[in-house]
């Protein structure tokens, strides 16, 4: 476990929903496992008038509560809230600005790590004002939470404020995906084992799947969601982001910027969309009430702070291909959906059949293989194969090698908020979007929404507690293949 040095971390939205569900726990295990410096401080900052004390009594009451049980230990939360200051800055007051920069200090050497967990809408005031109190030193960074804007030109006006006061080595674009353990070993997988190499390409995978399932609805955030939408939300950055990992040439090291590169390649060379392809290649879902886990739930437009005409997708699936030599003629469906039947990510990848079986059809010879690499709820992976059922005929049948990285390790798994403020802390980028892959991604999705609403179509409806609507099925099915779930 690598230390931190001397840190002051300030977080803007410091009584928001992710600031107490995730950022302070995340922080908190990190207290408990002495990563953080005897003089590491955070300091929440927030809209509302509180004093240190109010504080720490509203994070008593609203984060401590999504602290794993096991790792709860009343003295070591009050040593960590020992850390903790609260002060209460609006983004469009220069003087509480200047009260901010008078509680960090000026000790050039601190590094000085400023999260925006903020609506992006205030990324720009925020970086001025912290510019023009002096508070952009050397050491200074600054962390983006997704999703950065609405679109291309939106997002592109984002960066260009931030780039305007931090340099780019100075940026932290999140997508909490990337510091998932399991997506890490994805990269494990591939580029630590000589096994698969020979066999991901087009030569021998004939598809890819990702699907990225949720149980859960849109919660409270029903008026986010509502301007955001599974595309964006999910599809720009965590989908995307799952894609290149599995589908970028091996890097010539682990070096932030040649990974960057790599994962950049395959952004461009994702295929766009013209509007005949949205129609034929994407499905967008909105579930309707329905139960899961055999508790009734309703729809989305009877969620809060859902306009009922809304058309607003839950879910999306799409075929997407990469225009390269590697991938030419493999098509990576890719889906995502709230209210599904399963929480479940996964990347499946289906290998050709043999070219020739020497084995009757009624053997079932033909079922190809398959690799499964499961990254939640648990981490694994399996090998579909082939073998003979016992018995006096020759008769195959599909055998699966599996593999429980949770039984294979039997450490305690980071959360990826503690893997990814460490990153943040210490300076290292790798984990993180830089700003070609992030314009990338918003110019392949940019068509899929521009010809989603021009159509003025609702979105396809599907029952909660299913796997989304039919219309997904057969754009796989059309392909004479078929989602896991449906064999
Ligand atoms: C977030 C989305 O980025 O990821 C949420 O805004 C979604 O809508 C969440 O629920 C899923 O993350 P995880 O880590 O639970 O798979």
């Amino acid at each position: 476990m690598q230390s931190v040095n001397s840190f002051d971390l300030v977080i803007f939205g410091g009584t928001g929903d992710l600031a107490m569900r995730k950022l302070l726990p995340a922080l908190y295990y990190r207290h408990c496992a002495g990563q953080l410096p005897e003089d590491g401080r955070i300091i929440a900052a927030g809209r509302g008038a509180m004093d240190r004390e109010g504080y720490l009594g509203f994070l008593d009451e609203k984060s401590r509560r999504h602290l794993r049980q096991a790792e709860f230990n009343e003295s070591q939360w009050r040593a960590f809230s020992e850390r903790i200051d609260y002060v209460k800055v609006d983004a469009s007051n220069a003087d509480d600005f200047r009260v901010l920069a008078e509680r960090l200090g000026h000790d050039e050497q601190r590094v000085r790590a400023f999260y925006l967990s903020t609506s992006p809408d205030f990324f720009a005031e925020i970086c001025q004002q912290l510019h023009a109190v002096d508070l952009v030193t050397p050491k200074a960074r600054v962390v983006l939470e997704k999703p950065l804007g609405r679109d291309l030109a939106s997002s592109s006006s984002i960066n260009e404020a931030v780039g305007a006061v931090f340099a780019e080595h100075q940026i932290y674009r999140i997508d909490h995906y990337l510091g998932k353990e399991p997506v890490q070993n994805l990269m494990a997988l591939r580029f630590g084992n000589a096994l698969f190499e020979p066999l991901w390409n087009s030569n021998r995978i004939r598809d890819v799947q990702i699907t990225v399932a949720e149980q859960i609805g849109v919660e409270e955030r029903g008026e986010f969601y509502e301007r955001t939408g599974a595309l964006r939300d999910m599809v720009q950055n965590h989908i995307v982001q799952l894609l290149c990992i599995v589908a970028m040439e091996p890097p010539i090291s682990i070096d932030p910027d040649i990974v960057r590169d790599e994962k950049l390649k395959v952004l461009r060379a994702l295929r766009p969309f013209t509007p005949e392809d949205v129609v034929s290649r994407t499905v967008r879902g909105q579930y309707r009430a329905g139960a899961v886990n055999g508790q009734p739930v309703v729809g989305y437009l009877q969620e809060q702070g859902i306009d009922p005409s809304s058309h607003t997708e839950t879910y999306v699936a799409i075929k997407a291909e990469i225009g390269t030599w590697r991938w030419a003629s493999v098509p990576f469906y890719l889906r995502t959906g709230k209210r599904l039947q399963e929480r479940v990510t996964e990347v499946v990848v289906n290998f050709r059949p043999v070219p020739h079986s020497i084995f009757p059809s009624a053997s079932r010879a033909s079922t190809p293989n398959r690799l499964v690499i499961r990254l939640q709820p648990d981490e694994g992976m399996e090998l579909h194969l082939l073998a003979k059922e016992p018995g006096d005929q020759m008769n195959l049948k599909p055998v699966h090698l599996n593999l429980d990285f949770s039984e294979s390790f039997k450490t305690r798994q980071l959360e990826a908020y503690e893997r990814l403020l460490m990153d943040v802390l210490r300076g290292n980028l790798t984990l993180f979007v830089r700003r070609d892959e992030l314009d990338a991604a918003w110019r392949w999705v940019e068509p899929i929404m521009a010809a989603w609403q021009k159509s003025g179509e609702p979105p396809k409806t599907y029952t909660s507690g299913t796997w989304g609507p039919a219309a997904a099925s057969a754009l796989i099915n059309r392909d004479a293949r078929s989602w896991p779930e449906e064999g």
